[in-house]
């Protein structure tokens, strides 16, 4: 790839680690094509953004158009993800952040996996969290859908690697973006220093990548934890 060639689609651009990213690669020549719910900050001669709900039925539309302007994709980096404010006992919210943090993104890669494998070359980001090691009571469908998207990117990566094909897991802790509403973020980063991580995942290319390392270690202490909470909650009295 010629720098004049280096193009990256940033699905989930119009804030947080997807915009950041778009940033620093701009800043770096690149060509960057967005696609996100809402409009993009950006103005860049070599910046494109489409207004698209990756759970409506255009997206794929747009995936299509968004790669045939930029005459083929060579990275995808999928930045898009929600959480739910209601508790799952309200019922509602839950199945719509499995189709947008897991749905979708497999979605996106059912579109350039035919076209990578058949070319031999394509780069798959796909942003999952240390929230996949963890049971979240109050974001059950948060931490299910990543680890869910952790396990797929991850199986799918050894399985089209034979093809020249990479995909790469990354698994974030505390980013400081609007999405980070927790009231305690340890090891909390810049959103600048995510997408820093991000622009090395592009060049290294590794299956999975987790960071902070601190924060990674203590995400593995709180998955032991965690595993031993289930284990060992008592049945639920009142059976029949
Ligand atoms: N921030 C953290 O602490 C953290 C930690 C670990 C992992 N992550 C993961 O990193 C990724 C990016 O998170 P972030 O902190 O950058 O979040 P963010 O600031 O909320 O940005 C998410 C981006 O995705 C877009 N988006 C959301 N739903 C969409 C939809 N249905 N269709 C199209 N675009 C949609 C948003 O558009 P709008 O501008 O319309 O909102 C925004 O551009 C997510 O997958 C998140 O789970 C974040």
């Amino acid at each position: 790839m010629g720098s004049t060639h280096r193009h990256a689609l940033i699905v989930g651009s119009s804030d947080g680690i997807g915009l950041a990213t778009a940033r620093q690669l701009l800043s770096e020549r690149w060509r960057v094509s967005g696609i996100s719910r809402s409009p993009s900050p950006l103005k860049h001669g070599s910046y494109e953004h489409s207004v698209c709900d990756v759970n409506s039925p255009q997206y794929e539309q747009e995936l299509r158009r968004v790669a045939e302007r930029a005459g083929g994709l060579d990275c995808v980096v999928y930045c898009v993800g929600i959480g739910n404010d209601c508790p799952p006992e309200r019922g509602t919210g839950e199945s719509a952040v499995i189709d947008v943090n897991l749905g979708a993104a497999i979605r996106t890669l059912e579109f350039v996996l035919p076209v990578w494998t058949e070319r031999g070359s394509g780069h798959f980001i796909g942003l999952s969290s240390l929230a996949d090691a963890l049971h979240l009571p109050d974001g059950a469908s948060y931490c299910a859908s990543k680890i869910a998207l952790s396990r797929y990117l991850e199986s799918v990566g050894l399985q089209v690697r034979r093809y020249g094909v990479a995909i790469s897991n990354v698994r974030f802790g505390f980013v400081d973006t609007k999405m980070a509403r927790s009231d305690v973020k340890p090891f909390l980063i810049p959103v600048d220093e995510a997408a820093r991580v991000l622009r090395e995942v592009i060049s290294e290319r590794p299956l999975r990548r987790s960071y902070p390392r601190r924060a990674a270690a203590a995400a593995l202490l709180a998955e032991v934890w965690s595993r031993l909470r289930v284990l060992t909650t008592r049945p639920l009295s009142g059976g029949r």
